[in-house]
């Protein structure tokens, strides 16, 4: 294979004339890569900067649950997702439960994790008690970094000497990053430990074996930045008159489906893939990082040995309590939140909320759309409601006009959907005219 080389050096104009050399229609591949370009320069600036080699923008909807009731306030929720029965179901959920109470929710902790990982092959117990010793004067050297998150109310709360493995430790790091995600923060610090590390130990333990740092970085296992949301009601009120069984039918197999998604992995996936349609699309419109909050409630969910479904349900005194745990690691300031367009305009439209009222919000919205698909997958299953939803994309897909989708609409109310069926339909009209 050939290596192209200086790629990145290449203005974007030129990375395209470049691509082109690989393509079939190089013509209509640029138009229509270009065509995604915003029309603000300054704009498209900030766009092309946020990663290397950007040529053009790739658009999802940018939507809106509106009704969320959380803990007594209300909110109208910016979802970014592409799936096209998800921020309806969401907005079901969210008026269905508005109408009883509305979402409750805590934030228990928000306290974050980073390791320096080092090798030592001398005496372990020297070495903890190099640690003992030393850990003040290990912290102090690196306090000028923590002024700026101290006055901020954050900083390092603590370092734990740790045992890793068979010569491996680590230095176990908490911290407090307020409402900022804190990842450059965290890191940094991280890197100066390790730095301060390896020379006081030099300097203090001549002729002994060395410390040797093998990567500083933060951990994006976050359990201590716990969410838990809860809806309730009694179980009477659950009917809607859609439910199409007593109500006693409903909750005895939605129970039933939570108690599957704790005892097996193929449907815990599922369940929690679920959960996080909810939580990543407002991870997203809030320019927050999705990989690590996903990684993250994926590991939560092993945290008892067995991948489990993260949600859970009691049904006590004839009440319906229905919540959701999971670990949330957002931010409101710093990052992507303030410099991508949307995600600060997102965040007004929240009303400009701390990190821990996000972490509620992400949360709640996880639980909703968690609510709405197993209310669907134990009543009427999920076809009905995704294949109207995705109706519309079957009918763009097929270039179907304003009259061809009223008529498609109309003749499949009551009926089942599928591609084919669709296009049979639409070519079945517009032979006839
Ligand atoms: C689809 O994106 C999500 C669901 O499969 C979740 C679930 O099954 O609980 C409907």
């Amino acid at each position: 294979m050939q290596v192209v080389s200086g790629f990145s050096k290449k203005s974007k104009t030129e990375k395209l004339d470049y691509l082109s050399q690989f393509l079939d229609s190089p013509e209509k591949v640029k138009a229509r890569l270009q065509s995604f370009w915003h029309q603000n320069l300054d704009e498209q600036k900030v766009f092309d900067d946020f990663s290397e080699n950007t040529l053009t923008n790739y658009y999802f909807p940018y939507g809106i649950m509106p009704n969320l009731l959380l803990n007594n306030k209300t909110y109208f929720v910016p979802m970014v997702i592409e799936e096209s029965s998800v921020v309806a179901a969401a907005a079901n959920a969210a008026s269905f439960w508005a109408k009883r109470g509305g979402v409750k929710s805590e934030v228990v902790a928000s306290t974050k994790v980073g390791q320096v990982h080092f090798s030592w092959e001398g005496d372990k117990e020297k070495l903890f008690s190099f640690f003992k010793n030393n850990k003040a004067e290990l912290k102090n050297n690196i306090s000028p970094l923590l002024q700026s998150m101290k006055k901020r109310g954050g900083g390092l709360l603590d370092i734990d000497l740790k045992e890793t493995g068979p010569n491996l430790f680590q230095l176990f790091c908490t911290f407090e990053t307020c409402d900022a995600m804190g990842a450059n923060f965290i890191n940094t610090v991280l890197e100066a430990l390790g730095r301060e590390l390896v020379l006081s130990h030099a300097k203090l333990s001549e002729g002994e074996k060395t410390i040797e740092i093998i990567m500083a970085i933060l951990s994006n296992y976050t359990p201590e930045c716990l969410v838990r949301s809860y809806v309730e009601c009694p179980i009477q009120d659950l009917e809607d008159g859609k439910l199409g069984m007593s109500v006693d039918q409903f909750v005895k197999k939605f129970n039933q489906a939570l108690k599957i998604s704790h005892m097996d992995i193929y449907r815990a996936t599922t369940h929690n893939k679920g959960i996080f349609n909810g939580i990543d699309a407002v991870v997203l419109a809030t320019g927050n990082d999705f990989r690590a909050i996903e990684a993250c409630g994926h590991a939560f969910a092993s945290r008892k040995g067995q991948y489990r479904g993260l949600s859970e349900l009691t049904l006590k005194e004839g009440k319906f309590k229905f919540f959701l745990d999971v670990p949330l690691a957002l931010g409101t300031v710093g990052g992507l939140t303030s410099l991508h367009p949307l995600a600060k305009t997102s965040l007004e439209i929240l009303n400009n909320p701390s990190a821990k009222e996000l972490m509620m919000i992400a949360s709640a919205v996880g639980l909703l759309q968690n609510f709405a698909a197993l209310k669907s997958l134990v009543t009427c299953g999920i076809q009905r409601g995704h294949m109207k939803m995705h109706l519309l994309n079957i009918l763009n897909h097929l270039g179907a006009t304003e009259l061809e989708q009223e008529q498609v609409r109309d003749n499949f109310n009551d009926k089942v959907i599928s591609f084919k069926e669709v296009r049979d339909f639409l070519m079945g009209l517009r032979t006839i005219h």
